[in-house]
């Protein structure tokens, strides 16, 4: 019998999305070049269907993968991000894909290099895209997907991908999890939604990882703050990060960050933590969410500072030398009555902090909307983050219910729950800042995410005097705060007397 779907790459996430479509009853064709890895995925498909026969069929070249599904031909493709895209897109052309064919991209793909393809490709075939979130785990029992492009594709594809998808209870908000091959989790509101026109997809998921960068980086300042200032031990720290875990703070994050710190190395028996090398990796989303929040002129300079956070790790070689010559405060003494105090102070730091962080976030996407002419349904982008994919927390439905209150909401901060949370819980969160800043203790994203909030919330910013700098010594105009919008003035700097001058 044909197949319901093709896939080329059988990596790590490839293997699991395919395994995920198994076992919710889709038969998969899959190639890639290297055999090994497609060995890999039959013997795990035998080893967990018992008796039941088999649901993937390997494929030994691009020819024989089209000649095992039907027609119109679905085939997704889980290979990285780039050349390799186009390299499989141009070899399925000469094993004779059709017009009305379609291929999925679901890899990490820059927005505008799937806008580009979906335009290059026109007429060979149709290029669609599905962001996927999830990690490893993710894609074997639930991503988080988001999928944008051709109407008619998703109308194809949307069936397969609401079945592989996370699940959320739709009374509670929580995900519904089980991670049982042969026993999907079928119940529940799936986390693929439609996002919008070419490449709107792949920059909802970008801003998701700008997102996971600054998430991960707040929750390391706090590891900091904790190591360094209070003395704690990986393990107490670990057992701070579950307890907070259990209330607002609770996340896939949280969860994790909790299990590195509270494992140890099984070759010395140390925290593993203490013998893995602080220089920070990085593949690109988070940059790139940075570039595009300074190219809009929407700022989420959180998630710009969590970027840096990593560039700067990297100069492993030139902090330990800096941490030789440079001088920090003296030594800053806490009093161990202070240390629970500081913690608390810390937790509500990380609650106001990651508040804005999705402020930043989605006031970006809104931003991105506006430009591109995409209909993002915040609420429903929400919805779709609340399981499966790396942010998850239950932090998203009251995100989610605060886009459903008002979906023109101009920034996350503005709805009455956030703003809330942060005027009952600032005084902490200024006061976590103050404490590691007086320590000599980085804390770029707290106190990034704390200007944010300060700058948002500032009637009147001191750009009136930036803007007298610029005419001083540029001409470059500026408007008048007792004048009508719009109409530009110069003062004359050359005269004694400084007149003004109306330019239009
Ligand atoms: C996800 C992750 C995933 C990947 C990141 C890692 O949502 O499943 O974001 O896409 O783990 O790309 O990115 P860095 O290597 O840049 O940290």
């Amino acid at each position: 019998a044909l197949c319901d779907i093709g896939f080329v790459g059988a990596g790590v996430m490839g293997k699991n999305l395919i395994l995920n479509l198994a076992d919710n009853g889709y038969r998969v064709a899959a190639f890639d070049l290297d055999h090994q890895k497609l060995e890999a995925v039959l013997a795990q498909d035998k080893a967990e269907r018992g008796d039941k026969p088999a649901r993937v069929i390997a494929c030994s070249s691009y020819t024989e993968l089209l000649s095992r599904l039907s027609a119109p031909h679905l085939i997704v493709l889980s290979v990285p991000a780039g050349k390799p895209v186009d390299d499989v897109c141009h070899k399925l052309i000469d094993a004779g894909i059709q017009a009305d064919d379609i291929i999925v991209d679901t890899g990490n793909s820059l927005w505008t290099d799937t806008v580009a393809r979906e335009k290059d490709y026109e007429g060979k075939f149709i290029f669609f895209s599905t962001a996927v979130s999830g990690g490893e785990v993710g894609a074997r029992f639930g991503p988080s997907l988001m999928p944008s492009g051709d109407p008619y594709a998703w109308t194809r594809i949307k069936p397969l991908w609401q079945a592989i998808a996370a699940k959320v209870d739709p009374a509670t908000g929580k995900p519904i999890e089980r991670f049982e091959p042969g026993n999907p989790v079928t119940e529940g509101e799936p986390c693929a939604a439609y996002i919008g026109p070419s490449g709107s997809g792949h920059y909802v998921k970008m801003v998701h990882n700008g997102i996971e960068y600054a998430d991960m980086q707040l929750i390391c300042e706090a590891y900091q703050v904790m190591r360094d200032i209070l003395g704690m031990t990986a393990a107490e720290i670990a057992s701070v990060f579950t307890g907070w875990n259990n209330g607002k703070l609770h996340s896939y994050l949280m969860d994790i960050s909790a299990q590195v710190l509270a494992t140890k190395d099984s070759e010395t028996g140390l925290p593993l933590v203490d013998v893995i090398m602080d220089k920070a990796g990085q593949k690109g989303t988070g940059l790139w969410t940075a570039v595009s929040s300074l190219q809009l002129g929407s700022p989420s300079p959180t998630i710009a500072e969590a970027v840096y956070a990593r560039s700067l790790s990297a100069l492993k070689h030139e902090r330990v030398k800096a941490a030789t010559v440079l001088a920090g405060p003296a030594q800053n003494l806490i009093s161990p009555e202070q240390k629970a105090e500081i913690i608390q102070a810390l937790h509500d730091a990380l609650y106001c902090a990651k508040i804005c962080v999705y402020a930043q976030g989605f006031h970006l996407m809104k931003t991105a909307a506006d430009e591109h002419g995409w209909q993002l349904n915040f609420a429903e982008i929400a919805k779709i983050w609340r399981a499966g994919c790396i942010i998850r927390a239950v932090f998203l439905q009251s995100i989610t219910e605060a886009y459903e209150r008002n979906d023109e909401l101009e920034n996350l901060l503005l709805d009455p729950f956030f703003a809330k949370q942060i005027s009952v819980y600032q005084q902490n969160w200024r006061k976590a800042v103050a404490n590691a800043t007086l320590a000599g203790i980085p804390v770029a994203a707290l106190s990034s995410a704390l200007s944010y909030y300060d700058s948002y919330r500032t009637a009147v910013l001191p750009a009136n005097l930036l803007q007298g700098q610029r005419d001083f010594f540029g001409a470059h105009t500026f408007e008048r705060t007792d004048k009508a919008k719009g109409k530009m003035f110069h003062v004359d700097w050359s005269h004694s007397d400084r007149p003004m001058v109306k330019i239009k």
